[in-house]
């Protein structure tokens, strides 16, 4: 089964959106299987987006990411990579349509509230740097009723 790394950014730590952000994936029937409260140094950043070093809002966004807390939470289902860049939305918020959570919540790409991975290898590579320790396995109870298993 995916997984997918989804980060809450600081703007929507600030802003009281990680509760929201956790219930939207936990109705789609997404299974949460790391999670925590982070603050990350610059390198860690530079890591994380290290496909974007050059472009010129780089810095800024780097500024931005630094400016508080993240919470940082991995989560397994159908196609989880796909789906939660769906249920974020586009990268310009202005694109986002509503439902989504950048459509729902954001206006501007330097303060679109959330991050997920964009591709399965990208997800793995992100999920050994925000949780070396690893991440939990376990059974819920309604499995069956989620998947068709
Ligand atoms: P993430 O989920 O955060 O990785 O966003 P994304 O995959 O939708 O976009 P991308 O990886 O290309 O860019 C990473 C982040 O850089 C975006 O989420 C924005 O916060 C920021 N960013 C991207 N493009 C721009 C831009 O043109 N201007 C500004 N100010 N920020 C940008
Ligand atoms: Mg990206």
């Amino acid at each position: 089964r995916e997984r997918t790394y989804i980060m809450v950014k600081p703007d929507g730590v600030d802003r009281g959106l990680v509760g929201d952000i956790i219930a939207r994936f936990e109705r789609r029937g997404f299974k949460l299987i790391a999670a925590k409260l982070a603050s990350p140094g610059k390198e860690h950043l530079e890591k994380h987006y290290a496909d974007l070093m050059g472009k010129p809002f780089f810095p800024g966004m780097i500024q931005y990411m630094l400016s508080g807390p993240v919470f940082a939470m991995v989560w397994e289902g159908l196609d989880a990579v796909k789906t939660g860049r769906v249920m974020l939305g586009a990268t310009n918020p202005l694109e986002s349509g509503p439902g989504t959570i950048r459509g729902d919540y954001a206006l501007a790409v330097g303060r679109n509230i959330c991050h997920g991975s964009d591709s399965v290898e990208n997800a793995e590579k992100e999920i050994a740097l925000w949780f070396p320790e690893g991440v939990l396995q376990y059974t819920r109870s309604q499995e069956s009723k989620v998947f068709e298993i």
